[in-house]
C-alpha cells in the first residue's frame, strides 16, 4: 500500500485535486490517498463551499495558515507540513497548480527525500512579477513528476532542461472536474438567481495584484467595467483581496446600478454562470481554460498568459491592461465579433486516470 498526501491551499486548488481523489478510488488496496489543507484560503466561500460541491472528503490535516506576507505565509506552511511528512511518512507528495502552498509542500517534501508530484507543471508566464511564476519555476524544478497540460508546457520544461523521463503530457485535471459537474451546473439556472438573461450578461472576475493593489489602476478598472455595464448587465464576484483594497480605496460604492456585486461564488455555481456568460473578462488563470473548453468568449486582462493554447485554440484573447483596449475588445465582442475556438488536446475528463495510471507504476 502507497500513501499519498495531496496538498490543497488555496480556491484555484480545490477542483485540482478532486478528480485525483476520484482516481485513486480505482486503487483501492494499494493507494492510500490523503488530503492536506493548509488554510491558505480560509472563508467558507472561498475553501469550506468547494468541498461540498465537489464531493472532496474533509482533509485529514488542516494546517490553519491563513493570510499574510509571503515569507509568513510559504514559511508558515512548510513548519506545520514538515510535521505532517515526519509523522507521516507517505511515498509521495502531490501539489497543483502555482500558489504559495504548491512550492512551501514541495520544497518540504523533496527536502525530507519524499516524491513530489506536480499537476499542472510547465506553464511560464516569462514574468517574474507575479508571485505564481517564481512558485510554478520553483516547484517544476525539484519535482520528481511533472504532468503537463497543455503542449507549451512540454517545451518550457524541455528547455529547462528537465529530463524527458519525468515529463508527462497527462491533459488538464481541472477540465476533468468541469466535465464531471457540467451536468449539475446545467441543470441549475443561476443566472435567474441574478435576474440574468441567459447569454446576454459578462461575468467579471478581477483579483491579480498588478490589476487591484494600486489605488489608480483599481478606479480606471471599475469606471470600464461601469462604461461596458451600460450594454450589459454584468455579474461580478468579488475576490476578498479585490474587495478588501476597494474598501481601503474608498471605491467600493462607485459601480453602477448595473454591475451585481456579489460575494465569492461556489463552484457549481460559477459554472452555471460561465457556461450562460456571453463573455467573461478575467485576470484568472483557471477562467481562462474553462471558457476555452466552453467555447465562451474570454477577455484576459493580463499582459501575458501562462496558459498560451487558451489563445491559440481557445477563445480567449490576452488583450494587456490598457484599458481602453480592453473596453473595445468587450464591445466587439458585444457587438457579435466572436472568436471561434476549440477544445485543446487531452482536455477531454480523463486526466487524473492518467495521472493516477502513471503514478501506481512509478511508486
Ligand atoms: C492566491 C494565489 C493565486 C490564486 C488566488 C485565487 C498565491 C501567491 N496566490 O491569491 O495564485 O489565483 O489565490 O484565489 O498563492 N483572504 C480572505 N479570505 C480567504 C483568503 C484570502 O479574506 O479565504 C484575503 C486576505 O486578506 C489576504 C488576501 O485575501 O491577504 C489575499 O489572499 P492570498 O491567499 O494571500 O492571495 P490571493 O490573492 O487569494
Amino acid at each position: 500500500m502507497k500513501k499519498i498526501i495531496s496538498v490543497v491551499g488555496a480556491r484555484p486548488n480545490f477542483m485540482k485535486v478532486a478528480p485525483l481523489h476520484k482516481a485513486f478510488r480505482n486503487y483501492d488496496g494499494q493507494i492510500e490517498h490523503l488530503i492536506c489543507h493548509t488554510g491558505q484560503h480560509y472563508d467558507e466561500k472561498m475553501s469550506k463551499v468547494f468541498f461540498n460541491d465537489l464531493e472532496l472528503p474533509k482533509p485529514r490535516f488542516y494546517l490553519g495558515v491563513g493570510s499574510g506576507s509571503h515569507a509568513e505565509q510559504t514559511a508558515r506552511v512548510m513548519i506545520e507540513f514538515e510535521k505532517v511528512l515526519q509523522e507521516e511518512k507517505p511515498d509521495l507528495v502531490i501539489v497543483v497548480g502555482d500558489v504559495n502552498s504548491t512550492i512551501a509542500c514541495s520544497l518540504v517534501a523533496s527536502k525530507l527525500h519524499i516524491k513530489v508530484a506536480h499537476v499542472e507543471a510547465g506553464l511560464r508566464s516569462f514574468d517574474r512579477t507575479m508571485p505564481e511564476e517564481i512558485n510554478r519555476l520553483l516547484t517544476d524544478s525539484i519535482a520528481d513528476y511533472l504532468f503537463v497540460t497543455e503542449k507549451s508546457g512540454l517545451e518550457n520544461l524541455r528547455r529547462e532542461g528537465v529530463p524527458e523521463n519525468k515529463i508527462f503530457f497527462t491533459g488538464n485535471v481541472m477540465i476533468d472536474s468541469l466535465i464531471n459537474y457540467l451536468p449539475k451546473a446545467s441543470a441549475l439556472d443561476t443566472p435567474s438567481c441574478y435576474s440574468l438573461e441567459k447569454g446576454k450578461y459578462i461575468l467579471v472576475t478581477l483579483h491579480r495584484p498588478s490589476n487591484v493593489d494600486s489605488r489608480d489602476y483599481l478606479e480606471k478598472l471599475i469606471h470600464m467595467l461601469n462604461t461596458v455595464s451600460e450594454k450589459r448587465k454584468l455579474i461580478f464576484p468579488i475576490h476578498p483581496r479585490t474587495k478588501n483594497n476597494m474598501q481601503k480605496f474608498g471605491l467600493y460604492d462607485s459601480l453602477c446600478s448595473n454591475i451585481i456585486l456579489t460575494e465569492p461564488i461556489g463552484y457549481i455555481d460559477f459554472l452555471s454562470l460561465t457556461q450562460n456568460a456571453e463573455l467573461i473578462i478575467t485576470d484568472s488563470g483557471g477562467i481562462q481554460e474553462e471558457s476555452t473548453y466552453l467555447g465562451i468568449q474570454c477577455i484576459t486582462v493580463r499582459n501575458n498568459t501562462e496558459r498560451p493554447v487558451t489563445v491559440e485554440v481557445g477563445t480567449n484573447q490576452l488583450i494587456g491592461t490598457d484599458l481602453a483596449k480592453v473596453e473595445d475588445a468587450a464591445l466587439s465582442v458585444l457587438n457579435g465579433n466572436f472568436k471561434k475556438g476549440r477544445i485543446p488536446e487531452l482536455w477531454d475528463g480523463r486526466a487524473a486516470d492518467r495521472i493516477a495510471e502513471i503514478l501506481i507504476k512509478q511508486l
